[in-house]
């Protein structure tokens, strides 16, 4: 029974995870609506809140499950990569539980938790599998070779998947948080509207640039702005979501070819959105690929991911002693 906390950006969230696969509670305090006004997250407020909510989220999660401390075997918490203030209120708070009542401290890299989202729902799902992450601040293609055993294939050389959604979001004035808002604005769109570029990195296959596709996009607003032509918000957004589920469509595709397990993964609060998903059944089942994708509620931040993470750290024999300390720029696979 792994008693899991993730606070690395704006989500306070405390899960109870059984046997690695079994959710018994998942509990999420979104601070979306706090920091909506601002057009983005403001870190110092998320610290704060995350102070706020913390042991109440924890509490919560605890009932839910049905379960007091005495049931729980190790305290799982993200503490790396994210923003040092919000990773430090969870840190602090499982280091506190862990120290009053002897509990064993597992660290957990955010990373793994989103990959590791997979196995809540796919419970025939085991490595080696391919997994494309792409969330808010990461796109990576991943080999997950075993459990907590990566290597990663490919990254991106300028903004993440989910950072140009956002941008673009704010661009035609859909706002944060921009991703979902471009997921649904784009169903009334058209997507070969307006034709954006996908970016190749000349030595890297697998390797992602979303940031010429985000300055095609604003070219292509002023543009319009000085013809004096009417911008269709819809077609805009379509065009660009395309232009993005393209490229990650078409490398992952390569990607689990060459690597050859015949298993495919999506992770990532990005992973959520309708059309990349629909894009990788299609391309995945003309390919006979085996597809997994965690429901949208774990491809966002949550904790549950890192509970199943976590156990399987744990039983690798991973504890954290009460030093452990947030490290908001730690690499999947690096273990401090
Ligand atoms: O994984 P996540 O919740 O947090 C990070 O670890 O970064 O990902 C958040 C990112 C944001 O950039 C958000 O705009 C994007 O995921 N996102 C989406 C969708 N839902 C969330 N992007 C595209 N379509 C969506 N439906
Ligand atoms: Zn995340």
């Amino acid at each position: 029974m792994i008693l899991a906390v993730e606070s690395s950006c704006d989500e306070t969230a405390a899960a109870v995870v059984k046997n690695g696969r079994e959710v018994l509670s998942n509990v999420i305090y979104s601070q979306i609506a706090l920091h909506t006004e601002f057009g983005g997250v403001v870190p110092e407020i998320a610290s704060r809140k995350h102070i706020e909510k913390i042991n109440q989220v924890v509490e919560q999660a605890l009932d839910e499950a049905g379960a007091g401390l005495k049931d729980i075997t190790a305290v799982a918490v993200t503490y790396g990569p994210g923003l040092v203030g919000a990773l430090l209120v969870g840190v602090s708070a499982a280091k506190a539980i862990s120290f009053a009542t002897g509990i064993p401290l597992v660290g957990v890299h955010h990373i793994e938790g989103h990959i590791s989202a997979n196995f809540i729902e796919n419970k025939e799902l085991e490595p080696p599998f391919v997994c494309l992450v792409a969330s808010g601040g990461h796109s990576h293609l991943v080999v997950v070779k075993g459990y907590g055993e990566y290597e990663i294939i490919g990254r991106t050389r300028d903004d993440a998947a989910g950072e140009a959604f956002d941008k673009v979001a704010r661009a035609i004035g859909l706002g944060y948080p921009g991703g979902p808002k471009i997921d649904r604005v784009s169903k009334e769109g058209n997507p070969d509207a307006i034709h954006f570029p996908r970016a190749r990195v000349a030595d890297s296959p697998y390797d992602f640039s979303f940031s010429g596709l985000k300055s095609a996009v604003l070219n292509y607003l002023n543009s319009c702005e000085m013809k004096g032509e009417p911008v269709n918000t819809a077609d805009v957004a379509a065009s660009f979501q395309k232009a993005v589920v393209d490229v990650l469509v078409e490398h992952s595709i390569e990607a689990v070819k060459e690597y050859g397990y015949g298993k495919f993964a999506i992770a990532g609060g990005v992973a959520s959105n309708s059309a990349l998903r629909g894009a990788f059944e299609q391309a995945c089942a003309e390919n006979k690929i085996a597809f997994y994708h965690p429901s949208p509620i774990y491809c966002t931040d949550n904790a549950a991911m890192i509970g199943v993470a976590g156990y399987y750290e744990y039983r690798k024999g991973i504890r954290h002693g009460y030093d452990l300390n947030a490290v908001p720029n730690l690499k999947l696979g690096e273990r401090i």
